[in-house]
């Protein structure tokens, strides 16, 4: 976005604070074999308590002081977050804040409906998370009952109500769900929506990960490129995530997001805050600093903001560059899990 630069507070490694992502609920109505199975996730796992969650209020004060520091993007995630009671008129007070671009990321299945209110209320663009496009497959990775259709519904719907472009994001999980990147690269080719493949990650303590189900990013991009020719192109901004790549045809561009095989940590700018109100520096992290606790125990704005600049500025974390190395710094710890802390 066209911020007048604000002085971002810069960490240990000369990272900026440049991103926001805020988690605002732990609950999901899938339980993708990646993030919360059903054999540890169940229906009666102990989601948070409401009086624990972030009210929409603490989140926006907090969201405001964060772009202080430097935020120039916010994005919205869960659990899923349109599963979070009218969020829209969190979205509403978010789109306020001067300066921010505001995306969500969701598993589609309820957006259909939204995303007309979600585009009136502020919102500038959506990530929807689809692992397949056939049935069973789709089924065996979210282990939840909603089809396909759904999902692609609420792309055309996201797109229709000017959320774009789309980004469509599917994690790879090899021998589950890998025979689907041709027909969703050929599904999605042509479209102005950017599928993105992503390397399937050791996030949280219960996906049971092994190395062998990843399927490196440059085996994703040469099955495509076989078929439908691509080359590489820039990066949009400096620390992108995704790698991009074009269809030489000129008829789009895919991306992929190598974070086990390639970190991207040296370029990392992103904070997260949970749904209960702690920052958490590293997607690996295993613990976070309590903002909630400030907020209610009635910390002034000045009081907070140094807290959040200080949190930045003690942070070093690099867990994929290290994983990469073969170290694991937190192999014996438990790992917080992708929903609650926003993957
Ligand atoms: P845009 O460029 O604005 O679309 O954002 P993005 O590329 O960050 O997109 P998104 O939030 O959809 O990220 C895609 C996926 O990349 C996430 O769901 C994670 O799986 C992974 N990812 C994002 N940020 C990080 C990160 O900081 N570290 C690691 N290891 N993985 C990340
Ligand atoms: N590996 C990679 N990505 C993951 N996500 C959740 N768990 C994992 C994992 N283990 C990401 C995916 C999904 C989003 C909601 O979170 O991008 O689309
Ligand atoms: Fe829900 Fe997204 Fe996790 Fe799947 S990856 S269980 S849709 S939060
Ligand atoms: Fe950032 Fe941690 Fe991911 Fe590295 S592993 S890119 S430091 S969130």
């Amino acid at each position: 976005m066209n911020t007048p630069a604000t002085p971002a507070a810069i960490d240990q490694r000369g990272r900026p604070l440049r991103d926001l992502r805020i988690s605002v609920t732990d609950r999901c109505n899938f339980r993708c074999v990646y993030c919360m199975p059903k054999t540890v996730f169940g229906r009666d796992y102990p989601f948070l308590p409401r009086s624990d969650m972030l009210s929409y209020e603490e989140i926006v004060r907090l969201a405001r002081l964060f772009a202080d520091q430097g935020v120039q993007k916010i994005r919205l995630t869960g659990g899923e977050p349109l599963l979070r009671k009218d969020v829209e008129r969190l979205v509403e007070q978010l789109a306020a804040i001067p300066g921010l671009e505001l995306t969500l990321t969701t598993n589609g299945s309820l957006l259909a409906a939204r995303a007309r209110g979600l585009r009136d209320a502020g919102l500038h663009r959506v990530t929807v998370s689809l692992d397949a496009l056939d049935e069973a497959i789709f089924k065996r990775m979210n282990d939840a009952d909603y089809p396909v259709a759904r999902v692609l519904e609420g792309i055309a719907a996201a797109d229709a109500a000017g959320l774009k472009p789309v980004k469509v994001n599917m994690v790879v999980k090899r021998g589950t769900n890998d025979s689907e990147i041709l027909p969703l690269a050929r599904h999605f080719r042509g479209t102005g929506h950017i599928l993105r493949f992503i390397e399937y990650m050791d996030a949280g303590s219960t996906n049971a990960w092994r190395s062998e189900e990843v399927l490196p990013a440059a085996d994703v991009i040469r099955r495509i490129d076989a078929e439908l020719p691509l080359e590489p192109i820039d990066p949009n901004y400096p620390g992108e995530v995704a790698e991009r790549w074009r269809y030489r045809d000129g008829s789009g561009e895919i991306g992929v997001i190598a974070s086990v095989t390639q970190a991207f940590c040296s370029g990392c700018t992103r904070a997260r805050l949970s749904t209960d109100g702690k920052v958490y520096t590293c997607l690996f992290a295993t613990s976070g600093h309590d903002l909630r606790q400030l907020l209610r125990q009635g910390a002034s704005d000045e009081r907070i903001a140094a807290v959040i600049a200080g949190i930045w500025r003690d942070r070093d974390d690099r867990y994929s560059e290290l994983r990469g190395a073969g170290i694991s710094p937190t192999a014996t710890v438990k790992k917080i899990e992708m929903s609650y802390i926003g993957g």
